[in-house]
């Protein structure tokens, strides 16, 4: 499967717009993209099939650490390692960017999410009760050499 990674541009928010809640899960918001895309210290990154974006991955840098904001892999596209590609492009990046933690809220219910974080190192490290519309969240933290 080649799929490719580059960063999320404007004009992707209108493609995105029409397939968002449909094909990616109905809790995704275009208008937080939108600003999430006009702050500075955001990354968006786009994975690309076939010029079909199939999933994206979002982080927040504040001084030395990263917080992951979101990952989302087109439902259609699932099991077949795109979210693993796009997190391993984004630890890169924070490599790259010297920093030394990159940190997430996931549902308790979120298993497959969970799995994943596991397989690249990532400890959890406490929990926010309720995070979730009353669902506990797990934070997860991985520590980069530094
Ligand atoms: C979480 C998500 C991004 C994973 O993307 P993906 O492309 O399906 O994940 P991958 O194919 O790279 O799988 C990586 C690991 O996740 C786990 N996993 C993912 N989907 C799974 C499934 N359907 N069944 C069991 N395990 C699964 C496995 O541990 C898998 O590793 P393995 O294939 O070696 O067993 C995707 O399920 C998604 O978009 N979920 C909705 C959005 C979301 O919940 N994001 C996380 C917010 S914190």
């Amino acid at each position: 499967m080649n799929i490719k990674i580059r960063e999320m541009t404007i004009d992707d928010l209108k493609t995105l717009s029409s397939i968002l809640t449909t094909q990616f899960d109905d809790f995704w918001n275009i208008s937080i993209l939108e600003s999430e895309l006009k702050n500075d210290n955001t990354f968006y990154f786009v994975a690309v099939l076939n010029e079909e974006i199939v999933g994206f991955i979002g982080i927040h840098i504040i001084c030395d650490e990263a917080n992951l904001m979101n990952i989302v892999v087109n439902k259609k596209f699932r099991n077949q390692k795109i979210g693993s590609k796009l997190l391993d492009y984004i630890l890169g990046f924070c490599e790259i960017k010297n920093l030394s933690t990159i940190t997430l809220e996931v549902s308790i219910k979120n298993s497959y999410a969970i799995e994943l974080y596991k397989k690249f190192d990532f400890e959890i490290l406490g929990k926010r009760k309720g995070y979730y519309n009353g669902t506990d969240a797990l934070i997860m933290t991985k520590y980069f050499d530094i």
